[in-house]
């Protein structure tokens, strides 16, 4: 091997990497580019270009080039370059496909036997013809290339894939969304004392969860659960909802089969989050094993459970119901206070405490529990309550 052609396959080397999985557009569009500025510079040529075949739009794209005029370059027929067939390695010279874009060497890119782009070089600044040895290493480039390119094409249909599926899941959202929404229109037709029980819990749930750390996904599956906690009510009947004096031993075991009945209802719907069924199913559970169905306790209650829990209860305590007057603010905490650790979680109770004192300080730019509260409330005394038992809570 020449020196010359050694020196060369050393700065190809270089671009080695070329063939690795490329992980952004910009990071490939930079890479195309030093590679262009290295193969110019190895064959001392003012002028080049390495463009890729769309095959979607059957056009050649510049990927990136130096020296040349785009518009000769946008004369190039990639039908006539796919004609010449995988075998010829190089177009030198006046062929009339060189004349056209005003280079003096074409070196075609295929793999296998898809066409999918050309690196053009010209303006040679060394007189005389090339060696075989240019055309030699030519060859190698054009494949080093090649392999770029493919993993590029390959990233742009995966891209196009991770599109298409991120579009389908807004779509599908969406959908859930409104089924969400007809939902709890529907619970709130059946029982007016609860009228928009189901958003308020949806919201204080989600501000709980957000305050607590969790991700973009499992705050939505927080926000769905505390729109459906309830839905198994639709399968209770209106009397018995609207009773306005206290349930008898026999109500109560009906009525208490709506957690049931709200997991087989969103067990039939495939959500794309997992704990809806669980965080409905046990909303009505506590941490003594008091609660129902299924009697669980501590460590058998999850974390979104534990929210809901609270979060249900608080709206009930400051909601009016048919057979009670609703509690205000600070009684209703009072309350949670109270049974910490037989019903509600030390932590959940510290962050909903938290997040509701932020809230009231003007921190928080979208509040989500604030604006559901009796307005007649003293938010001061609220305040001093809230940062009382938050510094009683943290010390624990
Ligand atoms: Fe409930
Ligand atoms: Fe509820």
């Amino acid at each position: 091997m020449s020196t010359k052609l050694e020196k060369a396959m050393y700065n190809i080397s270089a671009l080695a990497d070329l063939g690795q999985a490329i992980t952004s557009e910009d990071a490939f569009h930079e890479k195309i580019q030093s590679v262009l500025y290295v193969i110019t510079g190895t064959f001392l040529a003012n002028k080049g270009a390495i463009l890729f075949y769309d095959k979607s739009t059957q056009s050649l794209n510049t990927l990136t080039q130096k020296g040349f005029a785009q518009a000769d370059l946008d004369r190039l027929n990639p039908v006539e370059l796919i004609s010449l067939g995988r075998n010829k390695s190089c177009l030198i010279g006046d062929a009339p496909v060189l004349a056209v874009a005003g280079a003096e060497i074409l070196a075609p890119i295929w793999v296998g036997d898809e066409f999918i782009g050309a690196l053009l070089l010209g303006g040679w600044l060394t007189a005389g013809p090339l060696a075989s040895e240019d055309l030699e290493l030519l060859n190698v480039i054009a494949n080093q290339i090649a392999i770029a390119l493919n993993n590029h094409s390959l990233f742009m249909d995966l891209s196009d894939k991770l599109e298409d599926n991120r579009r389908l899941y807004e779509e599908m959202r969406h959908i859930y969304h409104g089924t969400l929404q007809a939902f709890a229109a529907a619970i709130d037709a059946k029982d007016a004392y609860t009228k928009n029980h189901s958003h308020r819990v949806a919201k204080y749930s989600v501000a709980i969860a957000r305050e607590l750390g969790w991700n973009e996904h499992e705050i939505e599956g927080m926000y769905v659960a505390g729109y459906l906690h309830d839905v198994g009510k639709l399968a209770i009947s209106n009397t018995l909802l609207n009773k306005v004096t206290p349930f008898t031993p026999e109500e109560r075991i009906e009525i208490r089969k709506h957690s049931t009945l709200s997991r087989n209802i969103t067990t039939k719907i495939k959500f794309p989050w997992k704990n809806v069924e669980d965080i409905v199913w046990h909303h009505h559970e506590r941490l003594d094993g008091r609660g129902y169905p299924d009697a669980l306790a501590e460590d058998s209650l999850s974390d979104g459970v534990r929210i809901l829990t609270l979060a249900d209860s608080f709206d009930a305590m400051t909601s009016q119901r048919p057979y009670r007057e609703k509690m205000d603010v600070q009684t209703a905490i009072g309350e949670l206070r109270k049974n910490l650790e037989s019903q509600f979680d030390n932590k959940i109770m510290l962050v909903f405490c938290r997040v509701l004192a932020k809230e009231i300080k003007g921190e928080l730019p979208e509040p989500d529990i604030l604006p559901h509260l009796d307005r007649n409330s003293d938010l001061s005394v609220i305040s001093d309550l809230l940062e009382g038992i938050i510094s009683e809570l943290s010390a624990r």
